[in-house]
Parts: C-alpha cells; structure tokens; sequence
C-alpha cells in the first residue's frame, strides 16, 4: 500500500518504519525541515533501540522516504495517518493546532479518496473535528471528493518501540466504514498473523480507549507511590508489599514500582487532558485528579529526601546525578523527574553532576551551558567531588555498583535512590546512608 505518515515523531518515526519493514511504500513528511534533512543523510533525531539500521534498510530498499513537501505527500498515499503532537494547552487540555493543520493541508492537496487516520493521542470528538476541517477545506476549493476519518490510537512504549509496533497486543481501529475496516486490515495484515488483534469499535470508542489505557497504567503507578509513602511512615517495606501484592494475578507486577513519578510525553498530560475532558461535560473526575495530584507530590520526594538528608543545607553542594530520561532506553526527559529534581537543587544553591547513557544531549538541548550543571562521560565521572548521589532513571548500567567505591568516593555517604535499585542492606553494610522509596523506616530499624 501507499502510505503516508505525518509527523516524524517518536510515533511517526516508529510507524512509518514498521509499516515500511513489511512492505509497505510510506513517505513521512514533517514540518521541521531540519528533522527531515537529518533523516535524509541517514541520522535518526531520536534514540530508539533498532530504529536507525531499520529505518537505513528500509530507505536503501526504496520504500521509506523523508520529505517537507506535503503536497507531493497528500497526493501518494491512500491512507494519510495523522502522528503529531497533541501537547497540553494552558488548561492541560490536549492542543489540536497541530492535528487540525495537518487536516487542513490533507484537504488542500487532495484529489481522490483518501482515509485519514488519527494516531496522535486525541481526545474524544477529535475526529469529528478533524472531518469538518476537511469538509470546509474541500468546499473552500470546490471540491467534492469522497474520504474518511478514523481513529488508530497507538500504544507504543519509547524504549520498546518497534516491539510494541510490530508485536503489540492489539490495534484498534474506531470506524463504521467498511471501505476503511478494508483498508486498515490491509495495511495491518503483516502484523496480524499469528492471531486477530484488530478490534474495530466506533470512532469514540477507540479515542477514548487509548486514554483509559495511560489512565489505568498511571493510576497504577500512583498507587504504588501512595502505598510506599505509607509503607515510609508505618516502618514497612514498600518493596515487600510489591512483591506481596503482585503475585495475585488480578494485580500483576507491571507497573507497581515505587518510585519517583512517572513523567514522560504521555501520561502526564494524558491524564490532564482526559481529565479536562471530564471538566467540559461536568463530570468530577475523582480518580483522574487524585491520580496526578499523588504523582505531582511525588516527583518532589527526591528532593525532599536530599533536604532532610542535608539538614536543608544545600547550598554549595554538589550532587551526583544518574538518569535524566523519565525512563531507560529514550533520550526523552519530557516532564521527566530529573527535571523536577535538578531545577529545585539549582534554585538552592546547589550544583549537579549528571550522567545518562542517552539524554545527556537532549538535557544540554533544554538548559543550555550553566555553571552548575555538569554533564559527564561516565557515570563514575560524576561521583568526583560530589556530595551525595541520586538515581533517577533505571538504567540497566545503574544497577551494579561498587558500594565500598562510592563510599570512599563521595564526600558525604548519602545515596538517594528514587528506583528501588539496590539491596539496603548490601548499601548500608558498605557505610552509606540510603535513602529509597518506601523503605526508609524498615531501614531505620535495621540499623537499629
Ligand atoms: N511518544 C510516545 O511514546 C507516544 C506513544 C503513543 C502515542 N503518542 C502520541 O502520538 C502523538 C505524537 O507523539 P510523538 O511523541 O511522536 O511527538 P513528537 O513531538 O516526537 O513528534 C511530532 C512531530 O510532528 C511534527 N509536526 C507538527 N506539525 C506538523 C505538520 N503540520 N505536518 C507534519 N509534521 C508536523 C513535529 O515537527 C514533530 O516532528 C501524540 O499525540 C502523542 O500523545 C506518543
């Protein structure tokens, strides 16, 4: 099939490859020139494991090209997916500017029957929306021609993109057209062979779908962080209660880790936006508030253990700093703890030292040269002449650690570790203070 993906994203990117991978002839188009012009000498703009040798295959075999060009685009696929931005507007609702342009231009251009495809995260009613663009686009220019809009929420993971992509546990489709339950069983046909994982369900449906997934897998990590601050204040071990809990199958282990906040591209403002859509129609939405008022307290924690762990003397400190992307395997620092974290030490006088396997460039992209951030080669690197060390990402390189090393190296024994990491008592047999989350207390008592 002829296909064409707007937005060269972390969604765009992934889809337009994938859907390359097995055959398909796709054009990705996309707005900033310097993106594409990076794609077209064969550089990947983001870090995504495997995407750079499969987007390199797939463009050596003529079937994945990069462009700004949106006419030429409109014009070369019957299917035009929509994959780009719906960032929080002032209200936390999801901005549409980007995906209502893009209907605009798909009206524009077009001259025959294409279906248009919503992939970006869009709140429930987008794809009327995004129909009656296009109808005005096309009567603005006189034109009757025939097309559909659906609904193609993705459900990716950054880190585990292409696995998702191409091994993903369903993909939904919101349509009553049976010219597009075609098309789309067409285009997905690669990925659905080993068993059915299309779901067709109406347009709402499917919109709303993709909202309540990240709701549900926010809640869950809100949840945890409630149950671990609890565990903190009653002496108990958050992480034994993990383990407790999510043997029972109803419960499961994904997504019940303490920790130090979720953050992302996604589910903050995901939840905001699902929650702004409750506002409009009048609905409290208890849960969806509560759910990201826990997480907002919780992106403080790492701070407020590294306050009290210096008497709230931070001035003049330098922290040791491992992780700036809100979660392995991406150079995304979206909304991510790290963030949260480094701005409240800077604004106490406080200085860091950071290392991430990936988003060191991304971090230097948002602040810039400043004295007191300091973005290291080597993880150890950022252990000279630190006060105390703070994990905020899970990095598989986080989690072998030399304790006796870190102990004679850091001029304070204070580690603060937002992900659960460690072993306590491995940490503290070597003379360090640890600092977890939710296991502060059962701690305090070992040492007693
Ligand atoms: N990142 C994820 O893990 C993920 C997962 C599932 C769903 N989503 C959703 O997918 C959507 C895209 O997310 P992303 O992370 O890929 O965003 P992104 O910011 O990485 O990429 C969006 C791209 O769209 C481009 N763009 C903007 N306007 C355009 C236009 N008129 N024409 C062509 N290109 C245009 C931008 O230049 C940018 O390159 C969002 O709605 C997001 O919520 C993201």
């Amino acid at each position: 099939m002829k296909i064409t993906i707007f937005g060269s994203g972390y969604v765009g990117l992934v889809t337009g490859t994938c859907l390359a991978d097995v055959g398909h002839e796709v054009i990705c188009v996309d707005v900033d020139a310097d993106k594409i012009a990076r794609l077209n000498r064969g550089e990947v703009p983001i870090y995504e494991p495997g995407l750079e040798s499969m987007i390199r295959n797939n463009r050596e075999a003529g079937r994945l090209r990069f462009t700004t060009d949106a006419a030429s685009a409109v014009h070369f696929g019957m299917l035009q997916f929509i994959a780009v931005g719906t960032p929080p507007d002032e209200d936390g609702s999801a901005d549409l500017k980007y995906v209502l342009k893009v209907a605009e231009t798909i009206g524009e251009h077009m001259s025959e029957y294409k279906v248009v495809v919503d992939k970006s995260t869009v709140p429930v009613g987008t794809a009327d929306k995004v129909h009656g663009v296009l109808e005005r686009t096309l009567a603005a220019r006189g034109a009757e021609i025939d097309f559909d809009v659906c609904s193609n929420p993705e459900f990716l993971k950054e880190g585990a993109a292409i696995e998702d992509f191409t091994k993903g546990a369903r993909i939904i489709i919101g349509t009553d057209s049976e010219a597009v339950r075609r098309g789309m069983r067409e285009c997905y046909a690669p990925y659905n062979r080993n068993h059915e994982k299309l779901m067709f369900m109406d347009v709402r449906s499917a919109e709303l779908t993709k909202y309540a997934a990240n709701a549900m897998l926010a809640t869950k990590i809100s949840f945890i962080n409630e149950i671990s601050n609890l565990a903190e204040h009653l002496g108990a071990d958050a992480e034994h209660v993990r383990h407790g809990i999510g043997s029972d199958p109803r419960i499961g282990y994904h997504f019940i880790y303490p920790g130090c906040g979720y953050g992302g591209s996604c589910f903050p403002k995901d939840v905001q936006a699902l929650g702004q859509t409750a506002t409009e129609i009048g609905y409290e939405a208890q849960l969806l508030e509560a759910v990201e008022a826990v997480n907002l307290r919780q992106k403080t924690k790492l701070f407020d253990k590294l306050d009290q762990a210096f008497d709230r003397d931070l001035e003049g400190k330098t922290i040791a700093l491992w992780g700036l992307a809100f979660k392995p395997n991406t150079d995304d620092m979206r909304e991510a703890p790290s963030r949260e974290l480094m701005e409240a030490l800077w604004q106490r006088g406080a200085k860091v030292q950071a290392f991430d396997p990936e988003a060191a460039e991304e971090c230097r992209r948002i602040y810039g040269e400043r004295d007191d951030l300091i973005l290291a080669a080597r993880r150890d690197d950022t252990l000279e002449g630190a006060d105390a060390l703070v994990i905020c990402t899970e990095w598989k390189a986080f989690r072998t650690v030399d304790f006796d090393h870190l102990q004679r190296t850091l001029r304070t024994p204070v580690v603060v570790d937002g992900r659960n990491l460690f072993d306590p008592r491995s940490v503290k047999s070597a003379g360090l203070l640890y600092y977890a989350m939710g296991r502060g207390d059962s701690l305090r008592r070992q040492a007693a």
